[in-house]
């Protein structure tokens, strides 16, 4: 038996919500789960407005085009991120501008950003790369001063955590409360999961309503059919928001299963040479989404090489992502020419993540780090 990289944990609680949908026929974009989702999701992260669509990168999309670019404003983000952060921002017409990735938390180094920003930029965009926090005080005050929006992409940051504000006022905030909007993805490796699914969260009523309209085609309020604006179809379903409130049910069982996991592996894996863990800042509460790992080149292995070891001896894994700067999609809109990140390129090459899902047990977690001592050894 594999064990897989990623299972779900759903219960009964789960079957008995969503029967509910289907006995009472609300099983599309109408229904009470929606609104109780969208608020209790944005309360939890300690915002004001949820909007729940249908995905975490049309999250972004819809989250950039509330931004109103102009063609050849400039997004900063980082190289080390999913494709998701450039569409949003190339389909808005605006142009991403990459930084590379810190070695340790693999989050965007936030020490670069100042030196990419130009009269151009209207945005930056921080990743919490595998549940680790993005240094959100210090990105802050660089976009304060700047008068930069930020985008947060907390799609793998789910109860997150970072120390921030001054010493005396220091208080723990969750990933997603910071900045004009947040984003998140609740697909189906996601710690709180509606199957597929995303949702923008922001404090601005009047950005909570736009983001309504574009969600679903921009009609017109007082005209059926009529549109003043071209928004796109996001919408989410009742029968995935019933999903989704089951889970907030028990959303800190979640959290702390994650961290469990993530401790788990950090107590099995330390100390073995050439194997780079995780890091938690000590202003970081890391929910460790999915555990990574980053092989040194010394083992003589990559991270291909390391995937099919560890599949022989019944271990699933994923790679890391590949740049933004080494797509070839990207490279193919003339983007990122000549560009170099080699922080974010040794982590495509070394980096992949081991099973990290919530139906992940004790014995599972043992089999995997035997496999990786093993393939290692
Ligand atoms: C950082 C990040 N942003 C955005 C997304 C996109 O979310 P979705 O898969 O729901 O479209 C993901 C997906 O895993 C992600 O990891």
């Amino acid at each position: 038996m594999v064990v897989p990289v990623n299972e779900p944990l759903l219960g009964d609680r789960e079957l008995e919500l969503v029967s509910q949908c289907i006995r009472t026929g609300w099983i599309s974009s109408s229904g009470r789960f929606i609104e109780e989702f969208e608020q209790r999701w944005a309360g939890y992260c300690g915002r004001r407005h949820g909007v729940a669509v249908c995905n975490g990168t049309v999250a972004l999309q819809l989250a950039v085009a509330a931004l109103d670019l102009s063609p050849g404003d400039e997004v900063i983000v980082p190289t080390f991120t999913i494709i998701s952060c450039a569409t949003a921002i190339t389909l808005s017409g605006a142009v991403p501008v990459l930084v590379d990735a810190d070695p340790e938390t693999w989050c965007m180094d936030v020490d670069q950003v100042a030196s990419k920003i130009t009269p151009r930029s209207r945005a930056i965009m921080p990743v919490h790369i595998y549940g680790h926090p993005v240094d959100m005080d210090a990105l802050g005050a660089l976009a304060a001063r700047h008068e930069l929006a930020i985008v947060e992409d907390a799609a793998e940051a789910h109860g997150s955590e970072l120390l921030s504000g001054r010493a005396s006022e220091a208080r723990w905030r969750r990933c997603g409360s910071f900045g004009r909007m947040s984003c998140f993805s609740f697909y189906a490796n996601k710690p709180v999961t509606t199957g597929e699914g995303g949702m923008v969260l922001t404090d601005e009523e009047a950005l909570a309503q736009r983001l309504r309209s574009l969600r679903n085609l921009c009609f017109h309020p007082g005209r059926r059919f009529a549109h003043d604006e071209l928004g796109f179809n996001a919408r989410f379903t009742n029968l995935q928001a019933a999903l989704g409130v089951a889970q907030l049910e028990r959303i800190d069982e979640i959290v702390a299963r994650k961290r469990w996991i993530g401790r788990s592996y950090v107590e099995r894996l330390t100390g073995i040479p050439g194997l780079q863990l995780p890091v938690e800042r000590s202003w970081a509460h890391n929910i460790y989404w999915m555990f990574g790992v980053v092989l040194d080149e010394a083992t003589g292995l990559d991270a291909a090489a390391f995937a099919e070891r560890l599949l022989a001896c019944g271990v699933e894994t994923r790679p890391f992502f590949l740049g933004l700067h080494e797509q070839p999609a990207l490279r193919r809109l003339g983007l990122f020419a000549g560009q170099r990140y080699p922080v974010a390129e040794r982590l495509a090459r070394q980096g992949l993540y081991l099973p990290s899902g919530l139906a992940l047990s004790a014995e599972q977690i043992d089999t995997v780090c035997a496999a990786v001592r093993e393939v290692l050894a």
